[in-house]
């Protein structure tokens, strides 16, 4: 191994000690097809106005997609989603057809995927370019959540968390 891949495996393990949840981030591409993809690289920015960002490799199908629509929607999944994730971490080559019922359309912009914890629906108000990946930073038009058990990604893994009542 190169010194400069044994740094970026050592920078992926690092990162993969801080547990996040786990989001599907939708587009709607030219044709009107719903595109997503599985992501943790998201955050809220700020209250007001309500902001969110997220982080997209320039080698993903998403982040010519989200550059193209300017809207963006993340899904915050739930511990029974875990297979969701899977399905939308995959090249979508290699994912097959997406079940039926997978999304569900809002009022306006890319459908988001249904049976989520929360979900948002984002219009991009500017973008970043930072090393491999770039920044979208989006306007929150319309959310909404329900109770529910979070899916958890660690160390590369779907844990399930035990509760410390
Ligand atoms: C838990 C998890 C989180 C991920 N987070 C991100 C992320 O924040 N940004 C990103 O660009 N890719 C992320 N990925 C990788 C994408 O989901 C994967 O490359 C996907 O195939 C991209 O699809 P697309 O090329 O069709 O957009 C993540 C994968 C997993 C399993």
């Amino acid at each position: 191994m190169t010194e400069q891949a044994d740094n970026s495996a050592k920078y992926r393990r690092a990162w993969s000690r801080f547990a996040t949840g786990v989001t599907i981030i939708t587009t709607t591409e030219p044709g009107g097809a719903t595109h997503g993809m599985t992501a943790n690289g998201v955050t809220s920015v700020s209250l007001d106005p309500p902001l969110a960002l997220v982080c997209v490799a320039h080698s993903r199908n998403s982040y010519a997609l989200i550059s193209e629509s300017g809207e963006f929607g993340i899904s915050v999944l739930s511990q029974s989603q875990k297979s969701v994730a899977q399905h939308f971490a995959k090249d979508p080559a290699e994912r097959g057809p997406t079940p039926d019922g997978m999304f569900e359309g809002l009022g306006a912009g890319p459908a988001v995927v249904s049976g989520s914890l929360s979900i948002f629906s984002c219009q991009v108000v500017s973008h970043h370019e930072e090393g491999d990946h770039s920044i979208f930073i989006g306007l929150v038009k319309e959310f909404e959540t329900r109770e529910g058990e979070p899916l958890i990604w660690y160390e590369a893994g779907f844990p399930v968390l035990e509760s410390q009542d």
